[in-house]
């Protein structure tokens, strides 16, 4: 953790498409922003998805840090790579727009990422009914109704971000693993890459949306080697011609690589399209794929192989039991999904997550700035 706050002072390696300034200090996660608000997926889902739909995850879920059940509703063992990021910057995590009874204020942002959840609207497949379109739009209300009750009341400042909070807010994504995952339970590579612009035009629509709302400061985490991850390898990989040198699945680890280029296309033109903005992107993928391939130089034992799950070697997993839950097997046997005894050892907590431990890396990657482009616009 001591690394991870010194090496926030770190410069960014930064790349510049169009300034017209001389990049100093531009660290993007940076204690200078007043707040933060996300976007996305379980990989960042503070307990939006269990407050939402109201549920409760299993103990296991949380054991390794938050402990409590409703203080988690994360899907990890522990914390997640913004919960890292918001600990770099001294700021508490973040408290879920839909996590209406907490002592958290709002005041220092508000996440929106739910598990599940899609950058393409929400289907009847839809695991979250809150795609990145409705995440926009909760907020939109959420900060139409901060200012409407700040304009009443100054003192709500104490809770609830002011206008100026809005504005040079830092405004992050992790979203787009869902949509690829999703797509290939109905769709050959060939189909799924077809769809990838598609996804990345929606996307951008966000990005309008927010920017047409003042936003302008971005962060946009890539998608990390889906491949990789034990229930696409238990459902796409038992064919073992249709696995990479990792063990990861090729065609979910292509149209990942595919979608990222594109995602990446997008940020380089989004200095054009929306003046006096500041756009960052985040490798995830390299990042990800470094720790999987290398996992035992960084303290690691399994990359692949689940903690929390069934039925042993090679991936421990069983998509009908889920972590901390007790089902039947194929042959009518009860078995119950437990945690292994070290998570640290571990890449993967629960066959589709990473553990606390993964994410951490992933964190201290990330500040190091050495997997993040900056563009900046004219007229900043
Ligand atoms: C796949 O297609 C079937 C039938 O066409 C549909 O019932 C199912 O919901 C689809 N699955 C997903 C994940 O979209
Ligand atoms: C694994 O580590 C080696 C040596 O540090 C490095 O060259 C390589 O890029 C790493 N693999 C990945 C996938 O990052
Ligand atoms: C955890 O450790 C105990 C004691 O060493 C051992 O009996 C048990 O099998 C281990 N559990 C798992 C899931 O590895």
């Amino acid at each position: 953790m001591e690394t991870l706050s010194r090496s926030i002072f770190t410069l960014l390696s930064v790349t510049i498409f169009h300034a017209i300034l001389p990049v100093t200090s531009s660290f993007p996660i940076s204690p200078d922003f007043p707040a933060v608000f996300n976007f996305g997926d379980s990989n960042s889902d503070t307990g939006e998805l269990s407050s939402g739909l109201g549920f409760r995850l299993q103990p296991s879920y949380g054991q390794s840090y938050f402990f409590k059940p409703p203080s988690s509703g994360r899907f990890c063992n522990g914390r997640l790579i913004v919960d890292f990021l918001m600990e770099a910057i001294n700021r508490p995590y973040l408290r879920p727009y839909l996590d209406t009874v907490s002592t958290q204020s709002y005041r220092r942002g508000c996440n929106f990422a739910a598990g599940g959840s899609t950058i393409q609207k929400a289907n009847a497949a839809s695991i979250s009914p809150f795609g990145l379109g409705v995440q926009v739009s909760q907020f939109v209300t959420f900060k139409s109704k901060v200012l409407q009750l700040l304009q009443q009341d100054e003192d709500l400042e104490k809770y609830l971000p002011s206008e100026y909070y809005f504005k040079n807010g830092l405004y992050m994504f992790d979203i787009g693993q869902n949509d690829l995952a999703g797509a290939f339970y109905n769709k050959t590579l060939d189909q799924v890459v077809g769809l990838i612009p598609t996804i990345i035009d929606i996307f951008q629509d966000g990005i309008k949306r927010l920017y047409a709302e003042g936003a302008r400061n971005f962060w946009i985490h890539n998608t990390g080697p889906l491949g990789c991850i034990a229930q696409v390898v238990s459902l796409f990989g038992r064919d073992k011609s249709k696995l990479d040198e990792l063990g990861c699945v090729s065609d979910h680890n292509q149209a990942a690589k595919l979608f990222n280029s594109q995602l990446h296309g997008l940020f380089r033109q989004l200095p054009q399209q929306y003046p006096d903005s500041h756009f960052t992107y985040v490798d995830i993928f390299s990042i990800k794929s470094d720790l999987i391939l290398n996992h035992s130089n960084y303290g690691f034992d399994h990359s692949i192989l689940v903690c929390c799950g069934t039925g042993g070697p090679p991936l421990n997993y069983n998509d009908q039991v889920n972590c901390g839950s007790t089902g039947k097997s194929s042959d009518g046997t009860i078995i119950t999904a437990r945690a292994c005894n070290d998570s640290s050892k571990y890449v993967n907590w629960d066959g589709i997550h990473y553990t606390e431990a993964a994410n951490r890396f992933v964190a201290q990657h990330i500040v190091s700035g050495r997997y993040s482009e900056t563009a900046l616009s004219w007229n900043l």
